[in-house]
């Protein structure tokens, strides 16, 4: 059905967009949630035009009043939105035009394309700056319990078999590396983000006499001395969506990241290794096997990681091979970023929420990294220090370690005398190797996992985390 001429663009339409082009090409369902940066928006930008002439000081007055009405009634939930006014701009606009008359000049010298481009840079700084306090939470909780249990020994692994000793706060500080990383991406889409698209115009700017660098100011798109930073091509302006694209990779690194750590948490909570309790207030139960206890928290981190790698993909797909500059496959962007965003500030206050509830079990951490074989790369160690060549010392090794198999003895207590014929590296003193906190702090060196290097890493972190 075909409906009366939209009032924004209709001047050159016989008729209005069929019932079904609207339900099609609206986004105000989706969009409307950029309001208060689109206020902003057009709060700079008509501060803008009175500041160059183009509107009086009066009219910019009714329009910032307006625009604040506005949206004291879209955050009380008062405001009607309107699907037949396609998205967010619109609304917003025309709500304006039926209280402020001068709300008709507020569309000088601007398009919906550097409108919205502007919208989400402003958004994207928002949005980098929450997600970045909820990473630095769940830092925090994982800080708080490598200080609490850090100390206790745990085997590390490589490809899911047990390999060598390390304290639990080595693993945790391991996680933690991975968030800082998660966290430093999303401070970079920031930075990124801080360039002001206003005055592209469409493509190709305008012909008025705008100040683009007013509006940057008055927006806070500046550099750290202050000095406006303006977008510097009117087309790669409107048709650029690389922020999305940094957006939506930075939380599909992070989604990959926690997924990772929900993956050792569901193993360790598992009867098998019974590493750690999770914390019943994140997990919950069967509704047929009443015994069950399910890890769903991290199941969840797990699976929602999926998500943030598809709206990865599903950007890279929508913005490759299209024309410069902008195109309506474009409005298809926000959907994926806003989602990415949802789901990395949930399942970072998840991770938190989980991380803070975990009990250690020292006995069945003390178990596992009981074996002495963990230690064997030790032993190869201690023929190097006594002059063998390091393959031949795994041999040598090699040779006890099969040695112990075959006698069903722990490592460290195969005889001497039957130890020093697999090799003649093997002095009397052999076994001190397995002696664990001697053999843990010798991994004294950066990045160890040495009690003193532990100890100096639970400072940086300390520093690092109290500082932001
Ligand atoms: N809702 C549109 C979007 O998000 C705003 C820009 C519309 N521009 C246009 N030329 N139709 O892409």
């Amino acid at each position: 059905m075909a409906k009366k001429s939209q009032a924004t663009w209709g001047g050159r339409f016989s008729s209005g967009p069929a019932e079904l082009m609207q339900t099609f090409s609206e986004s105000v369902s989706f969009d409307k949630r950029l309001a208060p940066f689109d206020i902003a928006g057009s709060k700079a930008h008509s501060a803008m035009l009175a500041h160059v002439g183009l509107i009086t000081a009066k009219e910019r007055d009714a329009i910032h009043a307006g625009l604040d009405a506005i949206l004291a009634e879209i955050q009380a939930g008062k405001f009607t939105w309107s699907t037949q006014l396609e998205d967010v701009h619109m609304n917003i606009e025309q709500a304006l035009t039926k209280r402020v008359p001068a709300a008709a000049k507020l569309h000088t010298a601007r398009s919906r394309n550097d409108q919205v481009a502007t919208d989400m840079r402003l958004w994207f700084k928002w949005a980098c700056s929450e997600v970045q306090s909820r990473i630095r939470a769940a830092q925090r909780a994982l800080l708080a319990l490598a200080a609490r249990d850090g100390h206790v020994l745990i085997p590390g692994y490589t490809h899911l078999q047990r390999a060598q000793p390390v304290y639990l706060a080595h693993h945790l500080f391991a996680w933690m590396e991975m968030l800082e990383r998660d966290h430093s991406r999303f401070v970079s889409v920031a930075k990124h983000a801080n360039w002001c698209p206003l005055g592209a115009g469409a493509i190709a700017g305008t012909t008025l006499p705008i100040d683009r660098e007013f509006t940057a100011k008055q927006l806070g798109f500046v550099d750290e001395k202050g000095r406006p930073r303006v977008t510097q091509n009117s087309m790669d302006t409107v048709a650029d969506r690389d922020l999305f694209l940094e957006f939506a990779a930075a939380g599909a690194f992070f989604g990959l990241h926690v997924s990772r750590i929900a993956e050792d948490l569901i193993l360790w909570s598992s009867t098998e290794f019974k590493f750690i309790e999770l914390p019943d207030a994140f997990c919950t139960g069967s509704s047929l096997m009443p015994q069950k206890k399910n890890p769903d928290s991290c199941e969840l981190l797990r699976g929602k990681s999926g998500r943030l790698a598809g709206n990865l993909a599903a950007l890279l797909t929508m913005v490759k091979g299209l024309p410069l500059t902008y195109n309506r496959d474009l409005q298809e962007d926000k959907p994926p970023v806003f989602d990415t965003f949802d789901t990395v500030a949930l399942s970072a206050e998840v991770l938190a929420g989980t991380l803070g509830g975990i009990a250690v079990h020292p006995a069945r951490c003390a178990a596992a990294v009981s074996d002495p074989a963990l230690l064997a790369t030790d032993l190869a160690d201690y023929l190097v220090e006594r002059g063998v060549p390091f393959r031949e010392a795994h041999h040598a090794v090699g040779a006890v370690v099969k040695l112990a198999e075959t006698l069903g003895v722990p490592l460290d207590r195969l005889p001497t005398a039957e130890v020093k014929k697999c090799h003649p590296g093997y002095g009397d003193d052999w076994a001190s190797v397995f002696d664990l906190a001697r053999a843990m702090k010798k991994r004294a060196g950066t990045g160890m996992p040495g009690p003193a290097q532990i100890k100096r890493q639970t400072a940086r972190w300390t520093k690092l985390l109290a500082a932001d």
